[in-house]
């Protein structure tokens, strides 16, 4: 038997944990031990845009052998982690057992892919309803192969995919000139993702980087030094309305852009809309003043870069920030790992009610 969890899609604090009998391995296949895997704000925003974005399809219950009726199906659905995962069976022969990859997989003890489109770093999953989703997700890397996994292993399935999407945040901003802003404005400053834009909007050192979050969490993103300016969702007016600001908005909090558009109007230059780490808030409106939100999704940029630059100079590039904010984690993140379910239970929860303190990275493996 192997286990799974589910989730309610209209409910996310509804789960279940589920077992499917495990059934013999396909040919071309491998068999998956998955773990550990990472969770953050990212997770549960993958199933709050879930239907508007397609991340249900990736592991669909029924993928996993679990026998239901077509509204079970429509009900229930499983959330994607980022994380390790050994293979323990293999009848491919490009992929033998005991290779270590990284990935998108579901929470579960095992899964099951169809190695296709090889190279000497990963392969794509050729698993059949996958082919038509975005290949960013599709693509698994043999960990041993890829130097850049050669350090930093714990801290790769919590920062990996958030610093990426903060790099090329930092370098499209850059790219376009800042759209003429004087400073950058990051909402949820607190989260993985937020910091590490912060961090590397700093690194370049020419446009002022200003941090918006909650009270209980503005002594921590003060104390990571990573922002010019700190403020809270209750103080957005204490900043300067007069200055030219692009948003980088990672909280998706109708209430909170509200807010900022209704204190710097026109002077919002540009609203990069990455999140929505509140992913219970009011939707944002369209403003009547300032520039309105564009949609960011890191695999397009990473599309375009890898198009423009090619895969070794992006790698490069990318190590360059990825490494040294690697380093600065020592100050800022503490890293709690579990093999027990009751603890993904309980710090799921956690992050649907928004009681996780920014400073902790959780790694799991069920
Ligand atoms: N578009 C893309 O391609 C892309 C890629 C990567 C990440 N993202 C998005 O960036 C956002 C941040 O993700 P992350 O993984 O970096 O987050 P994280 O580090 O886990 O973020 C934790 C922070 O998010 C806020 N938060 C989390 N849960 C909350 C809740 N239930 N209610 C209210 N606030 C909550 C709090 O920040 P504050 O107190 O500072 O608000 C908290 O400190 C997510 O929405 C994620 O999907 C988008």
């Amino acid at each position: 038997m192997t286990q799974t969890l589910l989730v309610n899609r209209s409910d996310f604090a509804d789960v279940a944990l589920v077992n499917a009998e495990l059934q013999e391995l396909a040919e071309g296949f491998i068999r998956l031990s998955i773990g550990p895997w990472a969770l953050t704000a990212n997770n549960i925003t993958y199933m709050a845009v879930g239907d508007m974005i397609g991340y249900w399809k990736f592991f669909e219950p029924m993928d996993y052998g679990i026998e239901m009726d077509r509204s079970e199906k429509q009900q229930w659905g499983r959330m994607p982690v980022w994380g390790y995962a050994e293979v323990t069976e293999s009848k491919c022969t490009d992929v033998p057992e005991g290779t270590l990859i990284y990935g998108f997989f579901p929470i579960a003890q095992s899964f099951d892919m169809k190695p296709v489109k090889l190279t000497p770093i990963g392969f794509q999953d050729g698993n059949d309803h996958r082919t038509e989703l975005h290949p960013v997700y599709n693509g698994y890397t043999f960990v041993d192969k890829d130097p850049s996994f050669a350090a930093h292993r714990k801290l790769q399935p919590v920062l990996r995919p958030l610093f990426t999407t903060s790099f090329l945040i930092d370098d499209f901003l850059a790219d376009e000139n800042f759209f003429g802003a004087e400073q950058v404005l990051l909402l949820s400053a607190s989260s993985k993702t937020a910091m590490g834009t912060a961090y590397c909007l700093k690194q370049r050192g020419n446009t002022k980087v200003i941090g918006l979050t909650s009270e209980g969490n503005k002594s921590f993103t003060e104390s990571t030094g990573f922002y010019d300016e700190v403020y809270t969702y209750d103080t957005i007016t204490d900043m300067n309305p007069d200055i030219k600001t692009s948003v980088v908005d990672m909280a998706g909090n109708g209430k909170v852009i509200g807010d900022v558009y209704d204190h710097f109007e026109e002077n919002i230059v540009y609203n990069c809309m990455v999140g929505k780490s509140h992913w219970d808030g009011a939707p944002p409106k369209t403003p009547t003043l300032g520039a309105p939100a564009v949609m960011f999704f890191a695999p397009d940029r990473i599309k375009q870069r890898l198009k423009d630059w090619g895969g070794e100079i992006f790698a490069k590039n990318l190590a360059a920030r990825w490494l040294p904010f690697c380093d600065s984690a020592r100050d800022w993140l503490t890293l709690e790992e579990s093999h027990d379910v009751t603890d993904v239970l309980k710090t799921y929860k956690d992050f649907l009610n928004g009681d996780v303190g920014p400073s902790k990275g959780y790694l799991f493996k069920i």
